[in-house]
């Protein structure tokens, strides 16, 4: 798969504020194509397959409630240096400390419901699109 692809999920709290629009629009103007995108109701173990890496975390248990809380918006997306400049363009996880302008500073309410997700890495970009779309899904 490209490295020039990256995941991402429009969070639950994203998605019933009505922020999908003006998420959508700042990605576009920061030169992201979408490769793939569709709403969908996560359930338990697809979150906890999706966020495995934290299953020994403290907070593991209420990214789970929150993630399957409502529904979310999935999209593969498709840049030059997607995985980096993506995570530059979301912000850090916890946006009272995220760079102005970023998409959580902007959009997100708090560290556990930071309104975007981005993959950390070209092998999680991998993992995660091939876990919410199959090739015939892309564009
Ligand atoms: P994400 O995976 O959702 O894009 O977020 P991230 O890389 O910036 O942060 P990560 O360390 O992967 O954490 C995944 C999600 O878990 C929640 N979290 N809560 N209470 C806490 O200390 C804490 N730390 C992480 C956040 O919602 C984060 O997005
Ligand atoms: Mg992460």
């Amino acid at each position: 798969m490209s490295a020039n692809l990256t995941f991402t999920i429009f969070k639950p709290r994203a998605v019933e504020k009505k922020n999908l629009g003006l998420m959508i629009d700042m990605i576009y103007r920061n030169g992201f194509t979408f490769k793939a995108m569709k709403m969908i109701q996560l359930d338990p173990e697809k979150a906890e397959t999706f966020y495995r890496e934290h299953k020994n975390q403290p907070f593991f248990n209420d990214l789970i409630n929150y993630m399957t809380s409502a529904p979310v918006v999935v999209a593969v997306l498709e840049k030059e240096n997607a995985v980096n400049d993506f995570r530059q363009l979301i912000g850090s996880t916890d946006p009272a400390t995220a760079n102005f302008g970023t998409i959580r500073r902007m959009f997100a309410q708090s560290k556990s419901a930071n309104a975007i997700h981005g993959s950390d890495s070209d092998a999680s970009a991998h993992r995660e699109i091939n876990l919410f779309f199959s090739p015939d899904e892309m564009v």
